[in-house]
């Protein structure tokens, strides 16, 4: 692993947020939301999922994180459970989190009330459709965080109706700094609204969306743009390393600059505009560098970015179940 990229991981381990703030602007709530977090046990999570066995289908690593978030969180450890054929996975869940494992996904199914669809989407057809019957007799709300398959797909394989939550979580969940996409279709009751959104928000934060087709413009928003970020960080530290600088000194800089300024924008009353107004002094360095980014088209670069990855996650979801409709 490169030095650098273990600083990223000990900056990102360590990473708490700042202050709440109230009578914000909608833009600053939004920005206010984010500084917010911190992994610390929520506000009524025990109260809302009372009661409610939460049942996750795949142990890999999104399972872990968000197992690990709730169980942060306040969930009791006989309200989690999980089916993964790989026992070794299991063990370790049993271990960490105290987590019952269930003897395959049709006993998983009958003890639950929320099912978390955590497993890779080329084998969610098969893991779905033995479970059709145990399904319509139990009525679980189904939680899927399964990217680019769509709520018809799902409905479809499980051949019954049934609510259904679509999320779309990003890879920072598992540092517990996630942050969440959300569509439920009309079957979702408002209290199975808010059970899902509890325990999404125990690694991080989660908005809903109206339309399901939001869900592409998600993946191309926060799903896919921790890589974004990252190939940004890349360049930067290049740069530094171009000029001179040490790799582990350039990386750390970077690294804490990006992180220094997502908590600033997080906690400050101020529009984003006037954030980058007020470190861009008249004919100053940093106005030089941002009218070379300007010039060099960075915006329309990024939105080009972004309509590639929608546009992917349309296609996808078609590849993965040409039956799907949108
Ligand atoms: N990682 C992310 O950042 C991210 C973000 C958004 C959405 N997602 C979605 O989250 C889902 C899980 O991703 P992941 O990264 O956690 O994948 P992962 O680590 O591969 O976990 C999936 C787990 O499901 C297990 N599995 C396979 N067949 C199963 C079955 N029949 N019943 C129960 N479990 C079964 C797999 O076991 P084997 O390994 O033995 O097959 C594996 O342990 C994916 O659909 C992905 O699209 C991930």
């Amino acid at each position: 692993m490169q030095q650098w990229f273990a600083w990223a991981q000990i900056y990102l381990a360590s990473a708490q947020p700042t202050k709440t703030r109230q009578n914000r602007q909608p833009s600053q709530d939004a920005f206010a939301a984010v500084g917010t977090y911190n992994n610390q046990p929520l506000h009524n999570f025990s109260i809302t999922i009372l009661n409610q066995t939460i049942g996750f289908i795949g142990g890999g690593n999104m399972a872990a994180s968000l197992i690990g978030g709730m169980a942060t969180a306040g969930a009791n450890h006989r309200q989690l459970m999980v089916y993964d054929p790989d026992a070794t996975r299991c063990a370790q869940l049993q271990r960490d989190y105290g987590v019952h494992i269930a003897a395959d996904n049709n006993a998983l199914v009958t003890q639950s009330d929320v099912i978390v669809l955590a497993v890779k989407p080329q084998v969610l057809k098969q893991v779905l459709e033995p479970l059709g019957e145990v399904c319509r007799d139990k009525r679980p709300l189904i939680l899927s965080i399964v990217a680019g398959i769509r709520i018809d797909s799902i409905l479809r394989w499980l051949n019954c109706d049934l609510p259904v939550i679509r999320a779309m979580p990003n890879t920072p969940a598992l540092v517990g700094l996630g942050a969440t996409g959300m569509f439920a279709n009309a079957a979702v009751s408002d209290q199975q609204r808010a059970l899902a959104k509890t325990l999404l928000d125990a690694v991080g934060l989660s908005c809903w969306v109206k339309n399901e087709s939001d869900i592409d413009a998600v993946t191309a928003l926060s799903g896919s743009s921790p890589a974004y970020f990252m190939r940004f960080l890349e360049a930067l530290i290049e740069a530094g390393t171009d000029a001179g600088l040490a790799a582990d000194t350039s990386a750390a800089l970077a690294l804490q600059t990006m992180r220094g300024t997502a908590h600033l924008v997080g906690s400050s009353d101020q529009a984003l505009a006037q954030l980058i107004t007020n470190v861009t002094s008249p004919q100053g360095t940093t106005e030089r560098a941002l009218s070379a980014l300007d010039s060099g088209g960075l915006k329309d670069l990024v939105k080009t970015a972004f309509s590639a990855a929608q546009q992917r996650a349309g296609e996808l979801a078609e590849e993965l179940d040409p039956d799907s409709v949108n």
